[in-house]
C-alpha cells in the first residue's frame, strides 16, 4: 500500500514546532527565527524526506517559476535550437521550460494554452501560427497572463515579440544568386505559409520580378523539398530558393534520385543555418538565423515582462546573414 504523504503537519509536530513556523522556514524565512528553531525544522524536513506539495507552496507563492513554450515542429531543428536558447536564459532565472508541440494543430494548440495556464505557468512563449487571436485573448489577455511572440506567431503590434529580418534574407538570397548569374529562379514555400516566411518571398522579388520566379508550394519539411523536386525540374529554373535548411535537405535527396547534381545542375540556398548545413554535400549554402541568440532574447525578453507587466510592448529585431557555402555556384561555370 502506497505510504501516506508526509504533511508539514507531521514536520511540524516532529520538530516540536507550529505550522506556520515550519512553512516560513522552508519557504526561505528562516532569518526570522532562532538557529536552534531552524535546524530543529530541518532536520525533521530531513528525517521525514518531507517534500513541499508544489502547487500549495505555488498558492503562497504566487508563482510557478515555469514558463509555457508554444512551438509548431519540434522535429525541426531550428525550433530544438530555439528551445535551446529559452531554456539558457530560464534555466539560469531558476525557471522550469514546459515545452508544447503543436503540430500546426489550433485545436491542439488552444488546449495547450488553456492547460499552461491552469498549471499556473507565469508566461507565455509563442512560436507557433496556428494559435488564433482570439484564443490568445481568451485564454491570455483576460487573465493579463504574460506573453511575447516570435518566428511564425505574428507581432500584431499588441504584445511584446522578437524579430529576424526575414525580408533582407529573402533579399540577400536573390542577391547573392542574380550576381551569379541565375536568370530563373524556383522557390519553395509552404502552403498557408506564416507572415515571416512570406515576408521572405516578398524580399526575393525585391530583386527578382515575377517573371524570373516559379513559386512552388510543399510541405516545410525535407519530404516537402523532396517532392518538390518533379515541379522544379518542369521549370527552367536553375537555382533554387528552399525558404528553410530542411526543405533544401529534401530537395538534395530529390535532385540526386533524378540524377541531377548540386551545384553543377542546380544552385540551392536555404534558410537558418542549422548544424546539419555543414554535414550535407556539398554544404549548404543558407540565410542564417540568430537561432540560439533569437531565444534567449525571447526568453529575457518575457522575463522582463514577468517581473514589469505595465512596461510598453516591446518589439526586437535581429539581422539575419547569408552563409556562403558549396551549394551554389556561378551560371555555366
Ligand atoms: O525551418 C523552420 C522554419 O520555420 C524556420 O525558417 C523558422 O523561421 C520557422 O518559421
Amino acid at each position: 500500500m502506497k505510504n501516506k504523504a508526509v504533511t508539514i503537519k507531521d514536520v511540524a509536530r516532529l520538530a516540536g514546532k507550529s505550522i506556520a513556523t515550519v512553512s516560513q522556514v522552508l519557504n526561505g524565512h528562516g532569518d526570522k527565527f532562532s538557529p536552534a528553531t531552524v535546524t530543529a525544522v530541518e532536520a525533521a524536513r530531513d528525517e521525514l524526506h518531507y517534500e513541499p506539495d508544489y502547487f500549495a507552496q505555488r498558492m503562497i507563492k504566487k508563482t510557478s517559476k515555469t514558463i509555457g513554450v508554444l512551438v509548431p515542429d519540434i522535429t525541426n531543428p531550428f525550433f530544438s535550437e530555439l528551445i535551446r536558447g529559452i531554456e539558457n536564459v530560464l534555466y539560469q532565472q531558476n525557471f522550469i521550460t514546459m515545452l508544447c508541440n503543436a503540430d500546426q494543430d489550433e485545436d491542439k494548440e488552444r488546449v495547450y494554452l488553456d492547460e499552461l495556464s491552469r498549471r499556473g505557468v507565469d508566461g507565455f512563449i509563442i512560436a507557433s501560427s496556428a494559435v488564433s487571436n482570439q484564443a490568445i485573448n481568451d485564454i491570455l489577455r483576460r487573465k493579463q497572463h504574460p506573453f511575447i511572440v516570435l518566428d511564425q506567431k505574428k507581432a500584431e503590434g499588441i504584445s511584446d515579440a522578437v524579430l529576424t529580418d526575414d525580408y533582407d534574407g529573402g533579399r540577400q538570397a536573390a542577391e547573392h544568386l542574380k550576381a551569379l548569374g541565375h536568370q530563373q529562379v524556383a522557390v519553395l514555400i509552404p502552403e498557408r505559409a506564416a507572415a515571416n516566411i512570406q515576408n521572405r518571398l516578398k524580399g526575393f522579388y525585391s530583386v527578382y520580378d515575377q517573371e524570373a520566379v516559379t513559386v512552388i508550394t510543399t510541405a516545410l519539411s525535407k519530404v516537402g523539398g523532396r517532392q518538390a523536386v518533379p515541379a522544379i525540374l518542369a521549370t527552367s529554373a536553375t537555382a533554387i530558393f528552399a525558404i528553410s535548411d530542411e526543405m533544401a535537405f529534401g530537395v538534395y535527396l530529390g535532385l540526386a534520385e533524378h540524377g541531377k547534381q548540386v551545384p553543377t545542375d542546380y544552385s540551392v540556398v536555404g534558410y537558418d543555418d542549422v548544424e546539419m548545413c555543414q554535414y550535407v554535400t556539398p554544404q549548404l549554402t543558407t540565410i542564417a538565423q540568430p537561432i540560439f541568440e533569437l531565444g534567449q532574447t525571447t526568453a529575457n525578453q518575457l522575463l522582463a515582462r514577468v517581473a514589469e507587466p505595465q512596461q510598453p510592448w516591446e518589439e526586437y529585431h535581429l539581422p539575419v546573414k547569408l552563409i556562403e557555402r558549396n551549394s551554389t555556384t556561378r551560371l555555366n561555370s
